[in-house]
């Protein structure tokens, strides 16, 4: 199986907030749209990086890293805890950076000018078939950020990992909503591969080289690929993988009755943003396109899952994943027979 070497902990050994001390901020310079503080275990020395934001950012990033890391794909190993502080979920994440390089950009620099393409720094051919077999674990969760600057290159230049999967599973890159359909469909892939900023057909060159992303529609161009990539997905992700990962990810309790209510306040609150900024959007807009997904994603878990979002996100999974499967598998192709 494709995977790089990553030697760095395996996520059952993450620590819980409550063995950390906070030692700093996060490096300014490094272009970061959530908060971020370093911390270290007192005992054993270990560096982390503790992300926080919106709870349901959070949580989406939790689940990517998850699913990534279950196909097999390099992520940065994360658990999710509660901040006592706070009561909100945060991200445990090791600290990457002795080992690897941020591939991000200066403080106040436009992501829009900067033309950084995973290409220029992925030479190794080996690094760049392996990112893109990350094509359909971004398909699954509706990631459309799986940009530069949510990699990392080890400082040897012998591996990379994925991170920040917070613009996938019904969220925006900046916490904002964002639909996240129970069924794939060309408009779902479109929406996942397309560059947020329009700047080109695919958010990446790489994933553009197995789908490619046009005015017209979506062009297969890889598709041994995907056949080998949706039988690893069969495989791999089982329904008792995803219930264990949309478990882990701290959704408030629906069978509780303050859990329930606490599910309510949420998706009552995001539906009148998403109302509210759905009047000031221009149609035909990428934003608006956005929004309009969104309010039929969470008008759906309030009323159709009875605001049950984690049995609605444990269940978008699957069917997403059973249809990825019937889009694109074909039975007579192993994994051992590409690159
Ligand atoms: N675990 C980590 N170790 C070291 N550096 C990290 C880690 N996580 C993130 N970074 C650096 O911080 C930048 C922003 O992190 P990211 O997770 O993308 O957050 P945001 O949601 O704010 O964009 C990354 O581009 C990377 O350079
Ligand atoms: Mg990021």
């Amino acid at each position: 199986m494709l995977v790089s070497e990553v030697s760095i902990q395996s996520p059952e050994q993450l620590p819980k907030l409550a063995d950390l001390r906070l030692t700093g901020e996060f490096d300014p310079q490094i272009k970061s749209s959530h908060p971020k503080h370093r911390y270290e275990n007192s005992l054993k020395g270990e560096k982390y990086i503790v992300k926080a934001g919106p709870s349901q950012s959070v949580r989406a990033d939790f689940i990517g890293n998850k699913i990534f890391s279950a196909l097999g794909l390099s992520t940065v190993p994360s658990a999710i805890d509660i901040n006592p502080e706070s009561g909100e979920p945060v991200l445990i994440m090791d600290d990457v950076s002795e080992k690897y390089k941020p591939l991000s950009l200066a403080a106040g620099s436009s992501f829009r000018n900067q033309g950084l393409k995973l290409g220029d720094f992925l030479k190794d051919p080996a690094q760049r078939e392996l990112f893109k077999d990350s094509i359909l674990a971004t398909i699954l969760i509706g990631d459309y950020d799986r940009v530069p600057w949510n990699l990392m290159a080890a400082k040897d230049g012998s591996n990379f990992v994925h991170l920040d999967f917070g613009a996938s599973m019904g969220v925006r890159a900046r916490g904002g909503y964002n639909g996240y359909s129970l069924h794939i469909d060309e408009e779902e892939i479109r929406m996942a591969l397309r560059d947020p900023y329009d700047r080109e057909p695919n958010a990446n060159e790489l994933h553009g080289e197995v789908i490619e992303v046009t005015q017209n529609g979506i062009e297969i161009k890889d598709k041994e690929r995907l056949a080998r990539l949706s039988n690893r997905m069969q495989t791999v992700i089982t329904d008792s993988v995803i219930d264990s990962i949309v478990a882990e990810a701290a959704f408030p309790d629906n069978a509780t009755s303050e859990g329930k209510s606490e599910n309510r306040m949420i998706l009552n609150r995001a539906l009148s943003q998403l109302e509210a900024g759905l009047a000031r959007e221009i149609p035909g807009s990428l934003s608006h396109l956005k929004t309009e997904r969104a309010i039929t994603t969470y008008k759906c878990i309030r009323d159709e899952y009875n605001g049950d979002s984690a049995a609605y996100f444990s269940n978008a999974l699957k069917t997403r994943r059973d249809e990825l499967i019937k889009m694109f598998g074909q039975p007579d192709i192993s994994e051992q027979t590409t690159a």
